[in-house]
């Protein structure tokens, strides 16, 4: 694999992929919530094939390999070697026969046709997202539906902008970002998404906000879950790009003043930040 989304291969199979699959069962236990509410706006069906768009660790892909049964087949594809050697210990583990491919989902054979395109927060990182959606829709069937998850805002995720917050007087102004670059926010702005997937050739395409909380951290006291939210913090998401490249004492500053900012959102048992997605749906 290589080309136009080089910058995110090398991330998935590097720190990112890394972070990801050493807190898989956290992470899938913190977005439960959200995949539900994603795969009940896929509709799915049993008997029908589903492609899982940058399935990760396979959540998803083995839910959706339970909900379509076995007269149907789901096929996760994903640039992440690390993630995806997850999923295939998952599938074997659970004795479910999904296919797991190794590609750009952007521009690689990916089978089909299929009745459902699906991801769960796995298509804000293409380069040339129109391309990589019209390489997409030529894999769905001609009635074939797409439903996906991405987030809103960074504003409105308070997982995505807080670290953020807490730091902007410890670190150097950091250089203004292109707000459509590929990553986790690059799908906020609906006008952006509807603009995209029509190029694409989509119909239909509706944007439906969905929100819960996300907890971070866990414990029997408050102390131990803001510990625990702040552990996680360091070791995956946004907070992990922050403190790359700083010294020891400024990550300790900046480790005090994420929990600062995490204690004001501490419950008894967890840290609980607000997050905001769309749930994506249209027709190809
Ligand atoms: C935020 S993670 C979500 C993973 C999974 N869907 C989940 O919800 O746990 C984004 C995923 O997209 C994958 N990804 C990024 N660019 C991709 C591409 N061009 N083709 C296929 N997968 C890609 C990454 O490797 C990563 O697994």
């Amino acid at each position: 694999m290589s080309g136009a989304n080089q910058q995110q291969i090398e991330h998935w199979n590097g720190p990112g992929g890394a972070s990801w699959r050493r807190h898989q069962e956290r992470l899938d236990d913190m977005f439960a919530a959200f995949s539900e509410a994603a795969l009940r706006a896929a509709a799915v069906r049993p008997g029908e094939r589903v492609l899982d768009v940058g399935c990760g660790a396979g959540a998803t892909t083995l839910a959706l390999a339970g909900m379509v049964g076995p007269g149907g087949a789901v096929v996760g594809v994903d640039v992440s070697a690390p993630l995806l050697g997850r999923a295939r210990e998952r599938a074997d583990a659970a004795g479910l026969a999904v296919e797991l491919r190794l590609a750009d989902a952007a521009d690689a054979p990916l089978g089909g046709p299929y009745d459902l395109l699906f991801s769960r927060f796995g298509v804000m990182f293409f380069a040339d997202p129109v391309a990589a959606f019209t390489h997409l829709r030529a894999a769905a069937k001609p009635d074939g539906r797409l439903a996906f998850m991405c987030w809103r805002a960074a504003a409105d995720n308070d997982w995505g902008a807080l670290p953020h917050r807490a730091l902007r007087d410890l670190l150097p102004p950091l250089p203004p970002t292109d707000p459509s670059a590929p990553g986790p926010f690059a799908f906020a702005d609906r006008g952006r998404v509807l603009a995209i997937l029509e190029a694409a050739g989509f119909r239909d395409v509706a944007l439906a906000p969905f929100d819960a909380p996300l907890r971070f951290g866990r414990g029997d006291s408050r102390e131990a879950a803001l510990d625990d939210a702040l552990a996680q913090a360091a070791e995956v998401g946004p907070l992990t790009r922050l403190l790359a490249g700083h010294d020891d004492d400024l990550r300790r500053r900046a480790l005090a003043a994420v929990r600062a900012a995490f204690a004001e959102r501490a419950g008894p048992d967890g840290v609980f930040l607000r997050a905001a997605a769309w749930i994506v749906t249209a027709r190809a």
